[in-house]
């Protein structure tokens, strides 16, 4: 899949801090290529750059409260850290860390990275504390699975995600935890992932994998300017938390890795993810909340989360997943600015029988996507449940989601649309969405689903063509 990727797959790639002269030559000569072809695009562009510079873009400021100056700074040299790639620093940042966590309500504390390369085990953080690494710094994740010890599964989940029982812990975890920065000059942390991707591809992993990042019961907690890479499994996992900024990321991990999805939003609210680029295995952001039976009994939803100006790819997953986990519920859901290019697909609803749960108010917009083969997805699971406690009329509810402003070039297929057997849909509304490149005979494939259509190309399937209900909400604007 990487072999045949396009010349302007590269450019595209590339942050704006590394344009070139050359390159942004390049770049023009293709706008100025594609408006001979397809002039909506140089439209779409320009005016997306018009409206940049007269109005401040939105941010995600509201959604976390800034950290004081910390009162303790100190560097992990100062707990004994050897930054030289091989030294195991597992008890410094440890030491580091007890330490630090005696600042925690009296003006807290921030432990540097400096430039090097800082082997280490699994270690917690703590609260009103920062975690800064500096222009070269890299966390390096070890690679022997004992230092990545069992946790408990999550009560949401029953179990581990891959495997019964516990779950590895992740490299960085914090639980109960609040008023945390992880931030820097682009430094690195890398997971080391192959060891465990290989387990899983195998068929000896024993325990689920652990993710890169995972902060559990927390609030206030800002994530920034750094690259996380090579997560053996989901790179970011803010579950059952509250107030998180996800900001500035760079993920990366092999197009092949699995299930190394970039952020998962998991159960928790006032979630804002912006400005990240994504490359990896699975979903860029997936929202979840639980898992059958055990997020049914837990009912905690994710909700009031904005993801917005993300981009990348991922062959054979999709930009944003709503799901398959969504027993606790999911609603106020804000996407938009997305730029997905070469993957399986632009935005997917999953869910499944057993789930139970519910999706409603969401608002997904203003998405460009260029060779996805599937533009919009949704989809039922392929009886992935916990174990046998699930409950087969349990049954997702939709409501009140609406796609608009969506263009796609280059795309094998119309919207495929199927709903889990049973379910409601109520206010589902598509609204301005162009799929270019797709056979002109391509119609949307729909399966128990119902809501509207307005301004759309492929024509719409007939399910969503009813026009004998007041559809006035669903109108072009
Ligand atoms: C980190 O926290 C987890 C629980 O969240 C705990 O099981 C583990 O022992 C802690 N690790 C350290 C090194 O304190
Ligand atoms: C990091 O240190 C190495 C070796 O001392 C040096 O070559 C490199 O330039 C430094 N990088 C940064 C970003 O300071
Ligand atoms: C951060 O580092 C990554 C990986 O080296 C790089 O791709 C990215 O462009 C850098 N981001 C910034 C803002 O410099
Ligand atoms: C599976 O992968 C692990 C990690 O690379 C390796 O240690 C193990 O030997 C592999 N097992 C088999 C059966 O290939
Ligand atoms: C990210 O880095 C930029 C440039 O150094 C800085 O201006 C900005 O405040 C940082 N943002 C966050 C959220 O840490
Ligand atoms: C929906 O979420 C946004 C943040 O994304 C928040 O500002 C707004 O108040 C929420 N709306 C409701 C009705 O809770
Ligand atoms: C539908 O969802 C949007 C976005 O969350 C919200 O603003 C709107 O009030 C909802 N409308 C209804 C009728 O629930
Ligand atoms: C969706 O939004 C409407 C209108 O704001 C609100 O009445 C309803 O409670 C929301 N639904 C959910 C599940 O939050
Ligand atoms: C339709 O969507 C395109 C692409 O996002 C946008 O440029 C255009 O303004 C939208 N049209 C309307 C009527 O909203
Ligand atoms: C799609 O790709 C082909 C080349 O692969 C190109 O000729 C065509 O113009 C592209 N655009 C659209 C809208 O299909
Ligand atoms: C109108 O909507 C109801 C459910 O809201 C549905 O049962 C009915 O088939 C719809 N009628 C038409 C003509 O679309
Ligand atoms: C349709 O509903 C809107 C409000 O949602 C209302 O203003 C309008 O009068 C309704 N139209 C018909 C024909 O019932």
């Amino acid at each position: 899949m990487e072999s045949d990727k396009p010349h302007f797959y590269s450019l595209f790639h590339l942050p704006c801090s590394r344009f070139s002269y050359p390159l942004l030559f390049l770049l023009f000569t293709l706008i100025t290529f594609l408006s001979l072809h397809i002039p909506t695009t140089i439209s779409l562009f320009s005016t997306s750059i018009l409206s940049f510079q007269r109005d401040q873009p939105p941010t995600c400021s509201h959604f976390h409260r800034a950290a004081p100056r910390r009162k303790v700074v100190m560097s992990i040299e100062e707990f004994g850290g050897v930054g030289d790639g091989k030294t195991s620093n597992t008890v410094s940042f440890r030491r580091a860390i007890r330490y630090m966590h005696g600042f925690r309500g009296r003006g807290g504390s921030q432990l540097n990275i400096p430039n090097g390369t800082w082997l280490t085990g699994s270690f917690n953080l703590t609260s009103d504390f920062t975690l800064f690494l500096e222009h070269g710094a890299v966390i390096l994740a070890s690679q022997d699975p004992k230092e990545w010890p069992i946790i408990e599964p999550l009560p949401s989940y029953g179990r581990g995600r891959e495997r019964l029982g516990g779950r590895h812990i992740s490299l960085i975890h914090g639980n109960g935890i609040r008023n945390v920065v992880i931030t820097g000059e682009n430094g690195t942390v890398d997971g080391r992932g192959r060891m465990w991707w290989e387990l899983w591809w195998n068929r000896t992993l024993e325990h689920t994998r652990g993710h890169l990042l995972e902060i559990m019961n927390s609030d206030n907690v800002l994530i920034s300017n750094l690259t996380f890479q090579n997560s053996p499994f989901w790179t970011i996992h803010p579950v059952y938390c509250s107030n998180v900024v996800i900001k500035g990321m760079t993920i990366l991990a092999p197009l092949n890795a699995p299930n190394t999805d970039g952020i998962d939003p998991d159960s928790s609210t006032n979630v804002c993810i912006e400005d990240n680029y994504i490359e990896s295995g699975d979903d860029l952001v997936a929202i979840k909340s639980g898992w059958d039976h055990y997020g049914i009994k837990m009912a905690r939803p994710s909700s009031n989360i904005i993801v917005r100006r993300v981009s990348g790819t991922t062959p054979t997953c999709s930009g944003v997943g709503i799901g398959s986990e969504m027993s606790g519920g999911i609603y106020n859901i804000t996407i938009e600015d997305l730029h997905v290019w070469n993957s399986a697909a632009g935005i997917r609803i999953k869910s499944d029988k057993g789930r139970g749960g519910y999706v409603a108010n969401v608002s997904i917009s203003d998405i460009r996507m260029e060779r996805v083969k599937i533009p919009i997805r949704f989809s039922k699971g392929s009886n992935d449940h916990p174990d046998k406690g699930w409950d087969p009329k349990a049954i997702p509810r939709f409501k009140n989601i609406s796609i608009s402003n969506v263009v796609s070039i280059n795309s094998t297929k119309a919207p495929v649309l199927v709903g889990v057997e049973g379910s409601s849909f109520e206010g589902l509304c598509f609204k301005n969405i162009t799929m270019l490149g797709v056979a002109s005979t391509s119609k949307w494939h729909c399966e128990h689903v119902s809501g509207f259509a307005t301004d759309v190309f492929p024509v719409a399937c007939s399910e969503l063509l009813n026009s004998g209900n007041n559809s006035s909400w669903c109108l072009p604007s």
